[in-house]
């Protein structure tokens, strides 16, 4: 029997904690390992009033490409990559779900360069990122109507769903092919199906959220977008009705831990009174 202790140290909030891991399961011991050497919690955040849901519009991934001299499509290559960097840091405050627009049902007017490159990235990042997406406790979800998608992307997305539906760390929702209206109208449409022609007179709010995609996760408290345009863009409509907004100047593939921790902190600064006093 091995009787080697294994201890790490991990700094949270000022203080350094001894944390013994040596019967952790797998997935307890990668988190505090990577909670021992992660960049510092920003100290002003309070662990008590951690946003369960924050969206990101991922915003500025051309701009950021261009001033660089660089093609569109290298912002969205290497926006992508801030996707894991968001959602781990997401983990690590506690966050529960992280959604990210990544691809709007206006999108389609894009050249079509520019679509085949994002779905591209969008595989090549289920495929690379699929086992680092499970070792770190992170379920995929999506929103959005991917029945419009090549059959080849459709079916990646759906073995991801699949394979990481019982991870609970953290999800990561998918909004692609997705627009706040399509949404709406997706789910009258879905009503009137199933009532079969007989619709109740009177239909609650809590009734009809349920039609709408991603009925199981909890409304988001806090959507940040970057690159400093201050739009909606047909995001999450019904679900932002009591949402904080944060636009931030920073380009999407700038994004980082300290970024994400300072849009934290700011969220911890406004007084949410949900239309009470
Ligand atoms: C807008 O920025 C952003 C998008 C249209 C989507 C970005 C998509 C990704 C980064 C890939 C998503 C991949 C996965 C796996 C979900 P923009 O580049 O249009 O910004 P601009 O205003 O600078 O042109």
């Amino acid at each position: 029997m091995n009787s080697t202790k294994e201890v790490v140290n991990v700094q949270f909030q000022g203080e350094s904690h001894e944390v013994d891991i040596t019967n952790l399961t797998k997935e307890e011991r990668i988190f505090v390992k990577r909670l021992s050497k992660m960049v510092k919690i920003d100290k002003r955040i309070d662990p008590n009033r951690i946003p369960r849901h924050i969206a990101f519009i991922m915003d500025g991934n051309g701009r950021w490409a261009k001033k660089r001299g660089m093609p569109r499509t290298f912002g969205y290559s290497e926006g992508v990559k801030k996707l894991i960097t968001v959602v781990k840091r997401c983990a690590d405050l506690g966050v529960q779900v992280m959604s990210v627009f990544a691809f709007s049902t206006e999108n389609w007017n894009r050249p079509k360069d520019e679509i085949d490159e994002i779905f591209r990235l969008v595989r090549e990042n289920l495929d690379k990122e699929l086992a680092e997406y499970q070792k770190y406790g992170i379920r995929i979800t999506t929103m959005g109507d991917i029945a419009k998608f090549p059959d080849d992307l459709q079916e990646k997305i759906r073995e991801a769903v699949e394979q990481t539906k019982n991870n609970k760390r953290v999800t990561m929702n998918l909004c692609v092919n997705y627009g706040g209206r399509a949404d709406i109208v997706n789910a009258v449409n879905r009503i009137r199906h199933e009532s079969h022609g007989k619709m109740q007179d009177k239909i609650t709010e809590e009734q009809f959220s349920k039609f709408l995609y991603g009925a199981d996760l909890p409304d988001p408290d806090l959507i940040v977008r970057t690159s400093g345009e201050q739009r909606i863009s047909n995001f999450l409509l019904w679900q932002m009705a009591y949402s904080e907004f944060l636009f931030i100047d920073e380009y999407w593939p700038q994004m980082d831990e300290k970024i994400v921790d300072r849009c934290v902190v700011e969220f911890q600064k406004r007084s949410r009174r949900f239309g009470k006093v």
